[in-house]
C-alpha cells in the first residue's frame, strides 16, 4: 500500500530525513516512534506532501510519484494526498462551522457532492467515532477528545486507503486519551491501514503490526512491536525505550 525509497528532506542546510526506506501492507497498522527532533512528523508530512522531499520515491495506492526528476505537478501532488488522510496534534477543525458542517466541508466543496448524502455519511461516520450526539455543536463546545474524534471522522469522510496520524492524543486530558485511542484501535480491526506518530508505547504494542523506531533522520531498527519494543537489537533503541520509562 505504501512504498517509500531513499526519502530525503533537507530543510535550508540541514537533512532532516537522510534516507528513509519502509513499507506498509494493505490493512496493517504502522507506529513510528523516536525522540523528538528525529522526523517523525516531517516523514508523515512529506507522505501527505504537506512537505515535498528532495529524493527518493513515495508510492502509495497505485500513484508513484519520484522527487529527484522534475518539479512536482498539481496533478502529481492531488492524485498522491487523495490517498491519504491526517489528522494532526491539535485538531484543526473550522471554529465557526457544527460538526457535521465541518466533516461534509471537504467532499462538499472538493468534490461538489450532494448536500443530503454526505449528511447522510457524515452521521454514520460520527455514529463509529461516538460523536453523532454532537453533530450540532461548535468545536469550542467540545472537550479535547471528542474534537479529536471529529476530526478523526472528519479524515474519513474522503475514504482514504491509508491514515496518517500525528501524535493524535498528545494535546489531550489524560482522561479522554483513552476514548481517542479506542477509535483508532476499532479502525484498525477494520483492517484500515494506518502510520501512527504516537509516545503512547503500550498502544502501540496492542495495536500496530510494524513498528519503525526513527533517530536523526533515519529508520534505526524496524520489525514486529515485541522485537522493537521489548527487545530490540540496536543501543539507539534501548536508549530510547528506557528514558520513557523515567
Ligand atoms: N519547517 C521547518 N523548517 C526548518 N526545520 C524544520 C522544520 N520542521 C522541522 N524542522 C526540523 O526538522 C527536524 C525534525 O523535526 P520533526 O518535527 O519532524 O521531528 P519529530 O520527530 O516530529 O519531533 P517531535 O517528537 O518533537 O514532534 C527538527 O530538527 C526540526 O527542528
Ligand atoms: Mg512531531
Amino acid at each position: 500500500m505504501i512504498t517509500v525509497e531513499k526519502l530525503k528532506k533537507v530543510y535550508d542546510d540541514t537533512t532532516v530525513l537522510k534516507s528513509i526506506d519502509f513499507t506498509v501492507k494493505k490493512g496493517e497498522v504502522v507506529c513510528l516512534v523516536g525522540p523528538s527532533g528525529s522526523g517523525k512528523t516531517t516523514l508523515l508530512r512529506c507522505l501527505n506532501l504537506l512537505e515535498v522531499p528532495e529524493e527518493g520515491t513515495v508510492t502509495i495506492g497505485k500513484k508513484t510519484v519520484d522527487f529527484g526528476g522534475k518539479k512536482l505537478s498539481k496533478k502529481d501532488t492531488n492524485e498522491l494526498r487523495a490517498y491519504s488522510g491526517m489528522v494532526f496534534q491539535g485538531f484543526h477543525l473550522f471554529p465557526h462551522k457544527t460538526v457535521i458542517e465541518n466533516i461534509i466541508e471537504a467532499p462538499l466543496v472538493v468534490q461538489g457532492r450532494d448536500k443530503k448524502e454526505l449528511v447522510a455519511e457524515g452521521e454514520e461516520l460520527l455514529q463509529k467515532v461516538g460523536m453523532l450526539e454532537h453533530k450540532d455543536k461548535y468545536p469550542d463546545a467540545l472537550s479535547g477528545g471528542q474534537q479529536q474524534r471529529a476530526a478523526i471522522a472528519r479524515a474519513l469522510m474522503m475514504k482514504p486507503e491509508v491514515m496518517l496520524f500525528d501524535e493524535p492524543t498528545s494535546a489531550l486530558d489524560p482522561q479522554t486519551v483513552g476514548e481517542v485511542l479506542r477509535v483508532i484501535e476499532d479502525l484498525a480491526k477494520e483492517g484500515q491501514t494506518m502510520v501512527i506518530v504516537t509516545h503512547e508505547m503500550n498502544f502501540a504494542r496492542r495495536v500496530s503490526n510494524q513498528v519503525l523506531f526513527m533517530d536523526g533522520g533515519y529508520i534505526v531498527e524496524k520489525g514486529e512491536p515485541e522485537d522493537v519494543l521489548v527487545s530490540p537489537k540496536e543501543k539507539r533503541t534501548r536508549e530510547f525505550l528506557q528514558l520513557i520509562k523515567e
